[in-house]
């Protein structure tokens, strides 16, 4: 890996099967923007923790994660892919920053909000200093860049703010990281409900598109997609079925809206479903296939798993060891 680039770290949660949202959304910008910085791309495992897991279920989970990065088209000899847990720093700093953010700033949060109101029974601190955890984890590998959905964009203002509250008091201890979100898809919504993001947790299987979908279920989703009454494919806020169905279908070919409206006029929307159905479907099957080489592959995988977790380690003790210090935690005697 290249240390002379800049740092571009993103992350997703550990929870197992990722779906079009967390791919157009954020994975396939990882892999189109790998090649500029020396990247860092961490399962979420501690992350999870915060709504109750089963234990046997949450490292099956974490590790489907880690294989679906590489099985997406991330190399893992160039990219350090790892578990979070796996680099105690991480929560060693979110204790820290924890003494550097204020209770209003993460009650504001609308994640926190939102998980709250889902999980009324479990409301634990994890979920409400969550964002702190999100902020150790880009802080720590000096980043410059954090490509994710637009659903993220709140926690990473937080992460600025944070990092710019510490810079003021110690000096330049951490980069502010910029977010980066993608001209397409960047809130891929579900297809049984486009007010609502697509999202796993989804009641209704139909709007939610998993990568590892077969073809015929992809297809079967999007034929299904709700949309309006009319027949034009047009891209217009009237129409947020039809929107998001073009959103994603720019997602997948780099089409422009123009060009898409121009491909489909007058074709009418079974066309059209049929048309993103079967190129989303193309896209996800050299993905499915390389997903199962790698699970046949314990060996190759667990390398993976020990050698990026010590170059992980290795990048974030630096950033650890100074913040530490600028603190006036007593040094340690080696
Ligand atoms: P998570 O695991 O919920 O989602 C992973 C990534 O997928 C994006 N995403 C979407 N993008 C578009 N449309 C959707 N419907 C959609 N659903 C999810 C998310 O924006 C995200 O980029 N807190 C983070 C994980 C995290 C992290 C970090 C991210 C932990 N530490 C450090 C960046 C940097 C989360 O819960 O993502």
């Amino acid at each position: 890996m290249a240390e002379d680039k800049k740092v571009l770290y993103s992350a997703m949660q550990a929870t197992g099967a990722l779906h079009i949202g967390n791919y157009y959304g954020a994975l396939k910008n990882w892999i189109n923007l790998c090649d500029e910085y020396e990247c860092y791309y961490a399962v979420a495992d501690l992350h999870a923790l915060t709504v109750r897991q089963d234990p046997a279920e949450l490292r099956k989970k974490a590790r489907n994660v880690l294989m679906m990065f590489i099985a997406a088209g991330l190399d893992p000899e160039k990219n350090c892919i790892y578990f979070q847990s796996h680099v105690s720093a991480h929560a060693e700093l979110t204790w820290i920053l924890n003494c550097f953010t204020y209770m209003g700033e993460l009650s504001r949060m609308t994640q926190f909000k939102d998980k709250s109101a889902k999980h009324a029974d479990n409301i634990n601190s994890g979920l409400f200093t969550y964002p702190v955890l999100m902020a150790s984890d880009i802080l720590l590998y000096q980043t410059s860049v954090v490509p994710v959905g637009e659903d993220q964009r709140q926690h990473l203002e937080l992460t600025r703010d944070i990092a710019e509250r510490f810079n003021s008091i110690y000096g330049d201890v951490f980069t502010i990281p910029e977010a980066y979100f993608g001209k397409a898809a960047a809130r891929v919504m579900s297809l049984a409900d486009p007010s609502r993001k697509m999202s796993k947790s989804d009641e209704n299987p139909n709007g939610c598109i998993y990568v590892l979908d077969d073809k015929d279920t992809i297809i079967r989703k999007f034929k299904r997609a709700i949309t309006d009454s009319e027949t034009q494919v047009v891209y217009s806020d009237t129409k947020p079925g039809i929107m998001n169905l073009i959103d994603i279908y720019r997602a997948a070919t780099g089409k422009s809206v123009e060009e898409i409206e121009k491909e489909f006029d007058g074709k009418g929307y079974g066309e059209f479903k049929l048309a993103v159905g079967e190129t989303v479907a193309d896209a996800m099957a050299p993905i499915r296939n390389r997903y199962a080489e790698l699970s046949a592959d314990k060996a190759y995988v667990d390398g993976i798993i020990k050698t990026n977790a010590e170059r992980a380690a290795y990048k974030a003790s630096k950033t650890l060891r100074k913040v530490q210090k600028k603190v006036g935690l007593p040094e340690r005697i080696r």
